[in-house]
């Protein structure tokens, strides 16, 4: 990684992977895009940004070409919740940028990260301790562009030679940019919620378990992915990462070590707990840790612990 595009750069992955990638490799050497400029993120003033749709595979190349790129993150895309709702868009969005983005890659020689997610898996996967090699049948628009996405990239390294990598992730949770439109979403909104409120309404039940990792855990991943030695990823675009499984109760409760008087209640909506259920309780990532050194570090309480100082600090309490 010399010369990296990010796409989807102000996003909830990109606007912190962007950040550490400039400090590392040189902010000239990391050109964040978006579909728009969202003036009070962090990374879009005085280092490079650029307007991208990655629908666009003109502009996609172009831009590629102008820094001369050797490395694309394609992190563009609708989450779970936002594909149910507009499923066409998101399949235009999530299969159309991603075809692009690997075409680019494909034409100027370019190492390619995507993220694909725990979404890949379906009702009929196992449910816990989820093996790296499994039935995916998801039944979601998210999941099904996922485990497409997962065999396109792995077509375009067998029949191409194209350097493409890519995670499983769980969900997310991150104190910078806050995600938007996903099933997981709850668990960084109810951590605004308490120190704002000492209140938050899950709209899942309370014993949903799914997979979870904190930000500085992700970023890392995809960083150690990228740089490591290519003879040693078999598994190259689909490794199962996690670093936590929870509930929306045992997030309550680890948040009231700390907010003695915070409440969750529950209103449950359908659509989305209905997703969940789809996806596994927890996943075994031990295929990326024998493979390429995965491991994370911040548990349920160092995590919360963590976002409680840096959300409090961003909203002023
Ligand atoms: N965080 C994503 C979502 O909830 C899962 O990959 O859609």
């Amino acid at each position: 990684m010399k010369k990296i595009l990010i796409t989807g750069a102000t996003g909830q992955i990109g606007t912190e992977l962007t950040m550490k990638l400039r400090q590392l490799y040189g902010s000239d050497n990391v050109i964040a895009t978006n579909i728009r400029k969202h003036e009070d993120n962090p990374i879009v003033n005085g280092d490079p940004f650029e307007l991208l749709d990655v629908r666009d595979y003109s502009r996609f190349f172009e831009l590629a070409t102008k820094y001369n790129i050797d490395t694309i993150i394609h992190l563009a895309a609708f989450l779970s919740a936002t594909a149910e709702k507009k499923p066409l868009l998101a399949w235009d969005l999530n299969m159309g940028g991603l075809l692009n983005g690997l075409e680019v890659a494909r034409e100027l020689n370019c190492q390619f990260f995507t993220p694909s997610s725990i979404g890949a898996f379906g009702p009929s996967t196992e449910k816990n301790n989820t093996p790296q090699d499994t039935i995916q049948r998801p039944n979601t628009m998210y999941g099904i562009n996922k485990v497409a996405g997962e065999l396109l990239c792995d077509y375009y390294y067998n029949k191409y030679g194209v350097d493409t990598r890519g995670l499983r992730f769980p969900g997310l949770i991150s104190s910078v940019a806050l995600p938007g439109g996903g099933t997981t979403d709850y668990a960084v909104h109810i951590y605004y919620e308490a120190l704002m409120n000492r209140s938050y309404t899950s709209y899942l039940k309370s014993d949903t378990f799914m997979d979870m990792m904190y930000m500085p855990d992700a970023i890392n991943s995809i960083i150690k992915l990228m740089e490591a030695n290519p003879d040693q990823l078999k598994h190259r675009n689909a490794y199962n990462v996690s670093a936590m499984s929870f509930s929306p109760e045992m997030i309550a409760n680890a948040i009231k070590k700390h907010i003695p008087d915070f409440e969750i209640h529950y209103e449950i909506d359908e659509k989305r707990q209905s997703i969940a259920d789809s996806w596994p309780n927890s996943i075994d990532s031990t295929c990326a840790t024998e493979e390429w050194g995965f491991h994370s570090v911040y548990d349920l309480d160092q995590m919360t612990q963590d976002m409680i100082i840096k959300v409090k600090k961003k909203l002023n309490l």
